[in-house]
């Protein structure tokens, strides 16, 4: 089932995403604070009780027809059974008036890769991929972050 998160959703999320081993990890008070004011453009898959997914995004500031992903993670276990694609199609489709989805990448993420790339067909919309920071800005050994900027994203 997915469905917005609740700040009690905050360390699970947490959780996932330090297990996933990829990502960069927040601060459990990053997620607890996200699953409260970010609710609204957040999902999590449950599987009974059990968070297994989730997506974290907002509205950009600037722009506020473009909803940005933050980060999507889903447990090992559930993993390569639609759980992530089927968590982008919910919040894209319960978030009004946007129009354009972006994430970032690095390049050598696969998955998520193949993941938004899917989402983009799905919705018959163009993928443009530019470099949104840096190696060198990053530092500290960190990948570039490629901007996957998708739309227009039809509802
Ligand atoms: C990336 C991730 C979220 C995908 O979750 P998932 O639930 O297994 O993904 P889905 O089953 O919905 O797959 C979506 C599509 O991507 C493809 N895909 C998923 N993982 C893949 C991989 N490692 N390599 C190649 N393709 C992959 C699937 O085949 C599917 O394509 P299809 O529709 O043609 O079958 C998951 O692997 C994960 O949590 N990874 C660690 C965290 C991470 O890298 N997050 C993304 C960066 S923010």
């Amino acid at each position: 089932m997915i469905g917005r998160p609740t700040v009690s959703d905050g360390v699970a999320c947490w959780r996932i995403a330090a297990a996933s081993g990829v990502l960069d990890v927040n601060s459990r008070y990053a997620y607890l604070l996200w699953c409260r004011d970010f609710a609204a453009t957040s999902v999590v898959a449950r599987d009974g009780a059990d968070v297994i997914g989730f997506v974290t995004g907002f509205r950009r500031p600037d722009e506020p027809s473009t909803l940005v992903v933050w980060q999507v993670a889903v447990d090992e276990v559930a993993r390569g059974r639609g759980v992530a694609g089927r968590m982008l199609d919910a919040l894209f489709d319960a978030v009004p008036d946007v129009g354009h989805l972006e994430t970032t990448i690095t390049p050598d993420n696969e998955g998520s890769i193949a993941l938004f790339s899917r989402f983009a067909q799905r919705r018959g919309a163009e993928v443009r991929r530019s470099e949104l920071f840096s190696a060198e800005l990053l530092g500290a050994g960190h990948e570039p972050e490629i901007l996957f900027r998708i739309g227009p994203v039809r509802h």
